[in-house]
């Protein structure tokens, strides 16, 4: 598969969207924020866009993701949250997936597309929807 324009990758390009919010506002606004960076790099991407804006982007999005998942696991460890372990397991993957990614981009390699989209599905679907969504349910109930 080429790294241009795809239907397939436009397709799976991520985007806010109301069930990703969890009814905690700071990682709601996190998340999104996430989601905008991740979002934005699967564009430029399937834009062909300039190698050094790409770089860029995926370094924002390693950044960023870094910093989320740093403060999910210090909130854990802070509340004696029973998932901290599976949790911040889950979290180490992403980021692996993430470097991955960068990897690929800085090789030139053309299924970086497909791995950041692997990133995408897997953040969302297996992470912010189930781990995330219980531990923001396990916060509100401390408040
Ligand atoms: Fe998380
Ligand atoms: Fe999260």
């Amino acid at each position: 598969m080429s790294s241009g324009s795809s239907p397939w990758l436009a397709s799976k390009t991520l985007a806010w969207r109301p069930e990703l919010v969890l009814g905690f506002d700071q990682m709601d606004m996190q998340h999104q924020h996430l989601v905008a960076c991740a979002g934005e790099l699967q564009l430029l991407i399937s834009a062909n866009g300039p190698r050094q804006e790409v770089a860029k982007s995926i370094a924002a999005l390693i950044a960023f993701s870094r910093q989320h998942f740093d403060w999910e696991e210090r909130l854990m460890r802070a509340n004696g949250y029973g998932g901290y372990t599976t949790h911040k397991a889950q979290h180490d993957h992403l980021l692996d997936q993430l470097l991955q990614v960068e990897h690929e981009l800085s090789a030139g390699l053309v299924n970086s597309c497909q791995t950041l989209s692997l990133f995408v599905e897997t953040w969302t679907v297996q992470h912010l929807l189930i781990a995330d969504r219980l531990l923001a349910d396990f916060l509100k109930d401390l408040a």
